[in-house]
Formats: structure tokens, sequence, C-alpha cells
């Protein structure tokens, strides 16, 4: 069926369908078979004689991809001013595939191994990233020194970038090593609390943010106070927080809960949900209860508007 026979049967505007038809693309639900890499090829050869719309129509794809390439290789360049994203992406990278839906990004994790740990966290957080509505920007996150996540999102979404931070002196050290063996692409790397980071970030700085802190909340309110209040993150948005929930006696939980009663065992969780609520376009849209050496708590939060 044509565009327009589409709008005609659905008796809809033809832009609806044109829109919903470069969204589905965009994505990923349909596919133009052509990867980031190969876009990314065809504009290191051509794009200095093509304009961005004669290079797309060259490659039958959206022009919006070739931009998105572009940005891309501008940034990996500026990140360590000499290799290119083509030299680090892996090959089988793909922005199109329709196999990349919830199923295959859990699909190397078994069930029954993983239910419960912290690799299973990692893997929603990643999902949450990678299938959200904004696909590109920056990230700020807590890598550790291994930046698990950050590794697993770049490889699914490779046109975000991180601005990182690690307290700890030696694991900041640690991190720098996986940072250059790995070239990921950190914006800035800071031996910080995130705190600092997100004292100077601006309002829909980031894409999203990863805040695995493992700690507990009386410790971490004061930072997402401050992320929520200056809506630091775009609208579609998430923001994954991890905190242990061993303790439940702290002045933010009892602050919280004044007027809860029967919610033992839970009051981590809803606290925060109550803590969430405070705040004007913000929803809680995933919880996961798992063990890292002690019971911990996931919980994403989208910005919705
Ligand atoms: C739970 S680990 C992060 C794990 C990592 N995301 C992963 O998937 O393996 C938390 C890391 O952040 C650091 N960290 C915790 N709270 C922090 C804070 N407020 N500011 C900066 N770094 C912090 C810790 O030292 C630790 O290395």
């Amino acid at each position: 069926m044509t565009v327009n026979e589409i709008a005609e049967t659905l008796n809809v505007p033809i832009r609806k369908v044109t829109y919903t038809i470069g969204a589905l693309k965009r994505c990923g639900k349909i596919s133009d078979g052509k990867t980031v890499v190969d876009i990314q090829e065809f504009v290191l050869q051509n794009g200095k004689n093509m304009t961005n719309d004669k290079m797309a129509s060259a490659l039958g794809v959206e022009q919006i991809r070739v931009s998105a390439a572009i940005a891309a290789l501008k940034r990996a360049k500026k990140i360590d001013g000499f290799y290119l994203l083509t030299d680090i992406l892996p090959k089988q990278v793909e922005i199109k595939t329709e196999k990349r839906g919830r199923k295959a990004v859990f699909a190397h994790i078994s069930e029954s191994k993983a239910r419960k740990g912290k690799a299973y966290a990692r893997e929603i957080m990643v999902a949450e990233v990678v299938h959200s509505e904004i696909k590109s920007g920056k990230i700020m996150s807590l890598p550790a020194s291994q930046a698990t996540i950050e590794r697993k999102i770049y490889r699914s979404c490779p046109f975000f970038s991180f601005d990182v931070a690690e307290m700890d002196t030696n694991v900041f050290f640690k991190l720098l090593e996986t940072t250059k063996k790995e070239r990921l692409p950190f914006a800035s790397i800071s031996n910080c609390k995130i705190e600092t980071l997100i004292e100077k970030s601006k309002k829909d700085e980031y894409a999203h943010l990863i805040l695995d802190y493992c700690a507990n909340l009386q410790t971490i309110y004061k930072d997402l106070e401050n992320v929520f209040k200056k809506d630091i993150v775009q609208v579609g948005g998430v923001i994954a927080v991890t905190f242990s929930v061993r303790h439940s006696n702290s002045y933010f939980i009892e602050t919280m809960l004044k007027n809860e009663i029967d919610i033992k065992g839970k009051k981590n969780k809803v606290a925060f949900e109550k803590f969430v609520k405070q705040f004007c376009g913000y929803e809680v849209i995933r919880e996961f209860s798992y063990r890292d050496g002690t019971p911990m708590m996931l919980i994403i939060v989208k910005r919705i508007k």
C-alpha cells in the first residue's frame, strides 16, 4: 500500500502516516537495511562532496540517520582526538533490527540464573535506556571501575555520550584504564561526588541518568531532590536509581512515611514512591528487587512532562 492509500484507509491525514513510518524506522520496527557502520562509512567517503539529504537518498535512509551518524562521528573524534567511531564499533552493531526487542536484550541471561541478581538489574537499566524515546544525547552515570552498563548501552545505541563520576580515587583510576582500553564515549570523567555534577547541570541537559548508587536512601535523597527540582533529564528520559533496603529507620524514611501503616518490609519502596510523587512530571515506571550481597532495589522513574 502507498502512504496515500494507508491514509485514506485509516481516514487520517497523510502527514500522520509519514510521521508514524518515520518513528517506526527510528525505533527499529521498520528496517531500511542499513547499519550504523554502513551509514558512517558512506559519510566518511562522501560527506565532503554531498549534502546530508543527498546522502540520505543515496543510502535510502531517513535524513535523521545521516545526521545522527555525523554527530556520532564528530563526537567520537572530539573525545579522544584521533579515532573515529567506525574504528570502535563492532561490525554487527545495527540500529535497524527488529530483533532488538526487550526479549532480545534479555536473551543471553538465563531467567533462573539472573532473576534476582545484579546482572538482571543492569539489564533492566540498559533496556530502559535503549528502548526509551530518547536515543541520543548525554547520560550521567556511576560506572564504577568496569563501566558494564555504559558499555552495553554504547554497543546498542552509539549516539549517547556520558558524564560520569566516581568518588573513590582508586576506583576512579581503574575506570580511567577501562575507558582507555574500551574507548568509551565519556565526555567527562570526574573524581568527585555525583552531587557536584548534578549541582552544575542545567535543565534538560541529560537524556538519562543512571544512578547506580547502591547506597541507602538517606544518603542520596538530596541528590535526587536536586535532579527532580532542576528537571535535568529531558521529557521521555529515565532516571534509574539503585539503593540498599537493608535499613528502614532514617530521617528520610520516617518523614516520608508519617501516615503510613502496615508497610512492614516495604518501607524503602513506599518511601521512594511517595518521594517521587512530590515532584510534578515524574512517574515510577518499573521496580525490581534483587540481591547484591544485601537486599537492594532498582527503581526506574520517567520524566513524563
Ligand atoms: C554500585 S557501584 C556502580 C556499579 C556499576 N554501575 C556496575 O554496574 O557495575 C557504585 C559506584 O559509584 C561510586 N559512588 C557511590 N556513590 C557515589 C556518589 N555519590 N558520587 C560518586 N560516586 C559514587 C562507588 O564508589 C562505586 O564505585
